[in-house]
């Protein structure tokens, strides 16, 4: 996949001017990210991630509490592979084009929010400020009984480490399925949804709740919406305007 601004194909052009026009007027724009924005970065989406050494497991395997209880090295060292991808990684064209987005809200005093699905970092690597991480980090670590964050720990091949404090195993400090989103996050991803009125949809296949709600939250606040994905998504036929191509390639045309 392309990171570059090529010539834009004409029957496209209408709807880039559409949603340009809606950002240039909204006073509070709500981004939601998944993991198609990273994509371009190199870090393989949730279920993409699932091949080579990792392609007999299933997310709920790897993904959920139970899958940790059951076999806990299992589970780190699959962060620990994906881990390894996220901090070599760097922000690509769709996440800078965020960041300018961001800028130009500020500069004529309007909203706005960035909420995201990916733990991977990348947004406040790209120098977005007002970023909401939904469901998590994967660069920090925690236990797993107490929720102790952890700062620096030592991996070993045998063993997962565990919490200084009180010697519970660590953990990703990431949301798995069946887990309860930060509070704060969800609070102010749902502000977020509910006050704008313009709310801009990137690289999610919005099926994993509560994040899919955000863009139906919105619409029933009257917002329009603006959907940046090379598929169509279960949110298609809802959107103002649907911008079909890479996160990359799309947003600095809107920035
Ligand atoms: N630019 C924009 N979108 C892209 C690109 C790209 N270059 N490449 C792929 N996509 C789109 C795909 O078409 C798909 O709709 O990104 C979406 C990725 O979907 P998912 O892998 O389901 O990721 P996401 O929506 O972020 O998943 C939500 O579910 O797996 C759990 O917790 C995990 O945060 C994740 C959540």
């Amino acid at each position: 996949m392309g990171t570059g601004t090529g010539p834009v194909p004409i029957s496209m052009a209408d709807d880039i001017a559409r949603a340009r026009e809606l950002l240039e007027h909204a006073t509070s724009v709500a981004v939601l990210t998944g993991a198609g924005i990273s994509a371009e970065s190199g870090i393989p989406t949730f279920r993409d991630a699932l091949t080579g050494l990792w392609e007999k497991f299933r997310p709920e395997e790897l993904a959920t509490p139970e899958a940790f209880e059951a076999n806990p090295k299992l589970v780190w060292d699959w962060y620990a592979w994906r881990r390894e991808k996220v901090v070599h990684a760097v922000p690509n064209a769709g996440h800078r084009a965020l960041v300018a987005i961001e800028r130009g809200c500020r500069e004529r005093e309007a909203d706005f929010t960035l909420v995201t699905q990916n733990v991977d970092g990348l947004h406040r690597a790209a120098g977005s400020r007002r970023v909401v991480e939904l469901h998590g980090n994967i660069r920090r670590v925690k236990c797993f009984d107490n929720h102790h964050a952890i700062e620096s720990w030592q991996e070993t091949a045998d063993e997962v480490p565990t919490c200084p404090r009180c010697g519970s195993l660590l953990r990703p400090d990431v949301v798995w399925f069946g887990e309860a989103l930060p509070p704060e996050a969800l609070a102010a991803a749902l502000a977020a949804a509910r006050t704008c009125d313009v709310f801009l949809c990137v690289g999610t296949s919005t099926v994993v709740e509560p994040a899919a709600s955000l863009p139906y939250i919105a619409l029933e606040g009257g917002a329009r919406v603006i959907e940046v994905n090379p598929q169509p998504t279960p949110l298609t036929g809802s959107a103002s305007v649907s911008l079909r191509g890479a996160a990359g390639e799309m947003l600095p045309l809107l920035a």
